[in-house]
């Protein structure tokens, strides 16, 4: 039986070609700077987030530790929305790591509601925390995949920035954000402070993160990225996919395809799918109460499509590792499961 994974786009693969140029890779000690497909792949990054200066590292939770430690001091505050990535789903490393405190704000529509940004921009008072950063995730995974317009992104950065807040962006899928919208991601990421962006969820490479930033703030937060364990020596056998993953991006339009695909089939069969302004690789639906997610999950498992069982919403995403059939043959497969458990 083949199987459609639906789980996430993080259990994409290296295709062929990365496998080769990660075979033939030039490589040195990246903690002594002298690994040259790293070198060319921050390069590449810095280039196409029209920033200084880029650094590799592990993953998206290295990329967003190591920013938020290089612009935060200890008892700083951090505003960041409720369902962000970066205060629900990185094991709360913020305060763990950095002993930075979350300021959180509604983030329901993907983006934060601004007079709550403007409520922790507060007069330096002994009794506050101080608001130094403000954390933006585009495209907003928690919140249906929805890919944030250009538009409403620069007027956040800016009124930020007004008020005296560095902006980091968790641009995880940063890619699928600026595709959704028909623009080039330099047009998020040039305004920001750093922006941290994946390799290993839709570009399907392996392993690493890029953060990218002015000199300065690279400067600093490679020392970051040295104390929380993230210096790597041959990294070039790894950055090498993702020089071929930066290439390739724009394919990524394909998965928004298959995911509309997949939304408008299963609306089609009576689920409930839920609407996002501008949807990207991702498509959640409702199911009522009465149904268990996780015998839902268990039975589409044993047909061969796979998600996970999260109470509320559940969340199937597009990748390049599932095929336009994969999809059709999906939705069929979790509306029948549904239809019996109702
Ligand atoms: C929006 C967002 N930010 C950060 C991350 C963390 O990336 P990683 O799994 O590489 O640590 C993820 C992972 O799914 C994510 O969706």
């Amino acid at each position: 039986m083949s199987i459609i994974d639906l789980r996430s786009d993080t259990v994409t693969k290296p295709s062929f070609e990365m496998r080769r140029a990660m075979a033939e890779a030039e490589v040195g000690d990246d903690v002594y700077q002298e690994d040259p497909t790293v070198i060319k792949l921050e390069q590449l990054a810095a280039e196409i987030t029209g920033q200084e200066a880029a650094l590799f590292v592990c993953s998206g939770t290295m990329g967003n530790i190591v920013s938020l430690l290089t612009h935060c001091n200890r008892g700083d505050g951090v505003i960041l929305g409720y369902k962000s990535h970066i205060y629900v789903n990185e094991g709360g490393g913020l305060s763990a790591l950095g002993g930075l405190v979350p300021l959180c704000v509604n983030d329901g529509d993907g983006i934060p509601k601004p007079e709550e940004v403007l409520s922790f921009c507060r007069p330096e008072n002994v009794h506050y925390a101080p608001a130094k950063l403000l954390c933006l995730e585009n495209t907003h995974n928690a919140c249906g995949g929805v890919a944030i317009s250009p538009e409403d992104f620069s007027s956040m950065v800016s009124l930020a920035r007004n008020r005296g807040l560095s902006v980091h962006l968790d641009g995880a899928r940063i890619f699928n954000a600026a595709i959704a919208w028909g623009v080039e991601p330099i047009v998020y990421t040039e305004s920001v402070d750093s922006v941290q962006f994946c390799l290993s969820k839709g570009l399907g490479t392996p392993i690493g993160s890029l953060i990218c930033g002015s000199k300065d703030y690279i400067r600093r937060a490679r020392h970051w990225r040295k104390r929380v364990g993230g210096g790597l020596r041959q990294a070039g056998v790894i950055a090498a996919a993702g020089i071929i993953a930066l290439r390739n991006y724009p394919d990524l339009r394909h998965d928004h395809e298959k995911a509309k695909i997949l939304k408008d089939r299963l609306t089609s069969e009576g689920v409930k799918v839920v609407e996002v302004s501008k949807p990207t690789n991702m498509v959640y639906f409702d199911v009522e109460s009465s149904v268990d997610e996780a015998l839902l999950a268990e039975k589409c498992r044993q047909r061969g499509v796979l998600f996970n069982p999260t109470p509320e919403k559940i969340r199937l995403v597009t990748h390049r590792g599932v095929s336009f059939e994969d999809v059709e043959k999906a939705a069929k497969v979790i509306a029948e499961e549904l239809c019996r458990l109702r």
